[in-house]
């Protein structure tokens, strides 16, 4: 009867977990999944969640079922953080925002929306993005297409390239943008590039679809939403997802947010409804735990301002990680440029590697890293950073 079913090649990046648990190689390190640990090698539980966690346990309460958006304070915490606390459209009822299952969930949503309300809509992502953007908009029915974005021998981004493609595209069809910190590349547009592509967007009547996943790692929380808030200052309409994963350290919490931004209050409840209306269908409410903690730490004016602190330092760590990385490869390798390691934002390097380095990094050293060569710096510490270092200059040697 399931003979027929085709086998699961399992996930690129999920798959180098349970790969990387497998490997018995003391000195192996994790390189692969976009998680931030810290200097010890482990997964953090930030201060102001350890403080919600403490007042959610105290008293146990009851668990009923959400609402289908979620909770009222996780969908304030998402508007917030994103447009600013103060922003206009906010006041004017602008944004319909549900809480989601993670970014993935926010992704989901928002490709049924657009799948069901936008049948002619392609949806662009840059080329190349995270796997999991093609496979949820295709999951929904959308047609794929992709824009030019990295520049692999130049280590830069085709922004020119990118503005041509972007000028052809038709009235309604998607381009999903990252705000900061690209996944997988870190290399990010900046604030003039930004303005540009919004004014492409604008002039085609383009519908900007944001992914934000890294906000407050790259430059600062405000800043990292420069796009979001130009788009709106603009008056376009604008998808934005978002997600709690790794600035609040919640990964298997699965906490995010979609928000769409409308011209009026009417399209805002009417598109509101909808989205409702796709979370029913899909998982009917979210579950919990994490959107307390969600509105806890984001609508308590003391833990907020901790937070901030928490994702700043991890922010910083990296940032460190990055000149070192770059220091040892250039001392090993003196004529190759290692200057992109500093010019990429957020948890990622796209380091160039050929799947061949990748493979032989994995199999002699036990240092894992996704095949396209993407490297998530937040697994590197001061205990393993000469290892990896030493081992990359290895293989880019020879
Ligand atoms: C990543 O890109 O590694 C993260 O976003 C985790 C994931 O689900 O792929």
């Amino acid at each position: 009867m399931f003979e027929r079913i085709d086998y699961y090649a399992g996930d690129p990046i999920l798959g180098l977990m349970e790969k990387y648990s497998a490997d018995s190689n003391p000195n192996k390190v994790n390189l692969g999944i976009g998680i931030y640990y810290d200097e010890n090698g482990v997964l953090p539980v930030l201060d102001c969640v350890k403080t919600a966690e403490e007042r959610i346990a105290d008293p146990i309460a009851p668990r009923p079922y959400l609402p289908m958006a979620g909770l009222p304070g996780h969908r304030k915490g998402c508007q917030e953080l994103l447009f600013g606390k103060d922003a206009q459209i906010l006041k004017d009822g602008l944004v319909a925002t549900i809480a989601t299952i993670g970014g993935s969930g926010a992704l989901k949503v928002g490709a049924e929306f657009i799948h069901d309300w936008f049948p002619q809509a392609k949806c662009y992502v840059s080329d190349p993005t995270w796997g999991n953007h093609i496979a949820i908009f295709e999951g929904s029915d959308v047609e794929v297409g992709k824009y030019p974005y990295y520049d692999k021998a130049n280590s830069s981004i085709k922004f020119d390239e990118m503005i041509a493609f972007f000028e052809t595209l038709n009235k309604n069809d998607v381009i999903l943008l990252h705000p900061c910190c690209h996944n997988p590349t870190g290399m990010d547009l900046t604030q003039a590039q930004w303005d540009t592509v919004l004014n492409v967007v604008k002039a085609r009547e383009l519908i900007p679809f944001m992914d934000i996943a890294y906000q407050g790692f790259g430059e600062d929380m405000d800043s990292d939403a420069y796009a979001i808030r130009k788009a709106v200052e603009m008056g376009l309409p604008l998808f934005v997802s978002n997600s709690f994963s790794k600035n609040l350290s919640l990964y298997g919490e699965r906490v995010g947010g979609l928000s769409v931004v409308c011209p009026t209050v009417d399209e805002t409840e009417r598109v509101f409804g909808q989205l409702n209306a796709t979370v029913r269908r899909i998982y009917s409410s979210p579950p919990s735990h994490g959107g307390r903690v969600v509105d806890i730490v984001m609508n308590d004016e003391a833990l907020h301002e901790q937070w901030v602190g928490e994702v700043y330092a991890m922010r910083d760590r990296i940032k460190g990680m990055r000149l070192k990385l770059k220091s040892v490869l250039e001392a090993k390798i003196p004529n190759r440029n290692f200057d992109y390691i500093t010019r990429q934002n957020g948890m990622f390097s796209f380091t160039g590697l050929t799947p061949e380095q990748v493979e032989r990094l994995q199999t002699e050293f036990g240092i894992y890293m996704v095949s396209n060569s993407r490297m998530c710096v937040a697994g590197l510490n001061t205990s393993n950073i000469d290892y990896v270092a030493n081992a990359m200059a290895d293989v880019l040697k020879d």
